[in-house]
């Protein structure tokens, strides 16, 4: 089987099982352009083998009270058309500072990775244009990309090959389109940091968790770093907004809330970089 014919609608058959609606969480059905809920009808399309799954919105759409007007959803939009995706996948190749940053994120997730033995499915979402999916690919026998904009995925789903089998679909992470416990792990790469409030951070974490039986990755930006405690020096001066960042101990807690463990939760690079790379693992029941 050719690497394009990978994300065919037929191989969406290996996920009709796990597949769920998006708003109502009924089981659907997989029709050959479109996927179809059981529960509350919805539609959702499927393009060049891309079921399209994405609930846009934010906490309006899990907690009908929450009036936020702090939120992500200007970021949700960012990278639907696919020119803007190749901007940011491009800067990651081009420029000397995300080169540097991108060999580091490579050993960590591999590391990491390795650390939690082979898995039958990987779920990686955010995917964006699959900067680092081929990391991940060598470690599941299955690997699901969903990104919430269909730029990133086309993106990927044309640039990056890969052996292993990979299915692409838009999701955003806030509902996760599949059922509990549908994949070993989940890897959520610089997404945390976009989110604004605790309320949208919390649900990201728990709906990653919900969706694995064994473990999370997850990056975030340590309110601890050295780059978060220069960038809030010069504040008073620059005017710059804060950073969204989130404490090891709030991610520790996060973990905890959720059934699992913080194993590691290395930086990325600890002079240059405020993000750190979270593995959390699941207790055994
Ligand atoms: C900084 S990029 C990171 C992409 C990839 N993980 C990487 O490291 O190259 C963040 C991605 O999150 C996606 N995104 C934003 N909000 C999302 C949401 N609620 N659910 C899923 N993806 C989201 C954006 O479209 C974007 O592709
Ligand atoms: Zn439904």
């Amino acid at each position: 089987m050719s690497k394009e014919a990978m994300s065919s609608p037929a191989d969406l058959a290996r996920i009709a099982n796990i597949l769920i609606c998006p708003k109502c969480s009924a089981q659907v059905k997989i029709q050959p352009d479109l996927i179809l809920c059981a529960g509350c009808g919805a539609k959702y399309p499927i393009h060049e083998g891309i079921p399209f799954l994405a609930r846009m919105g934010t906490a309006n759409t899990w907690d009908g009270t929450t009036k936020d007007e702090t939120n992500s959803k200007e970021y949700q939009e960012q990278y639907h058309e696919i020119e803007k995706a190749a901007e940011y996948n491009i800067e990651y190749k081009e420029i000397f500072l995300k080169r540097m940053s991108t060999a580091r994120e490579y050993m960590l997730l591999r590391r990491l990775l390795k650390s939690q033995g082979r898995s039958g499915m990987l779920l990686e979402l955010p995917c964006g244009g699959g900067r680092l999916s081929p990391q991940l690919a060598p470690f599941t026998n299955l690997l699901v990309e969903a990104d919430i904009a269909e730029g990133q995925v086309l993106y990927g789903k044309k640039n990056v090959t890969s052996e292993t089998p990979r299915i692409w679909m838009t999701a955003s992470a806030f509902h996760i389109p599949f059922k509990d416990d549908s994949f070993d792990g989940t890897v959520c790469i610089r997404l945390c940091h976009h989110l604004p409030t605790a309320n949208e951070r919390e649900r990201l974490i728990k709906e990653l968790f919900r969706v694995s039986k064994r473990f999370v990755i997850m990056t975030f930006f340590d309110y601890h770093s050295l780059k978060n405690l220069l960038r809030r020096m010069r504040q008073p001066f620059d005017h710059k907004p804060p950073k969204m960042t989130m404490t090891v101990d709030e991610v520790r807690k996060q973990a905890s809330e959720n059934g699992a463990e913080l194993v590691e939760c290395p930086s990325l690079m600890s002079l240059s970089s405020g993000h750190r790379y979270a593995l959390m693992v699941k207790n055994k029941p």
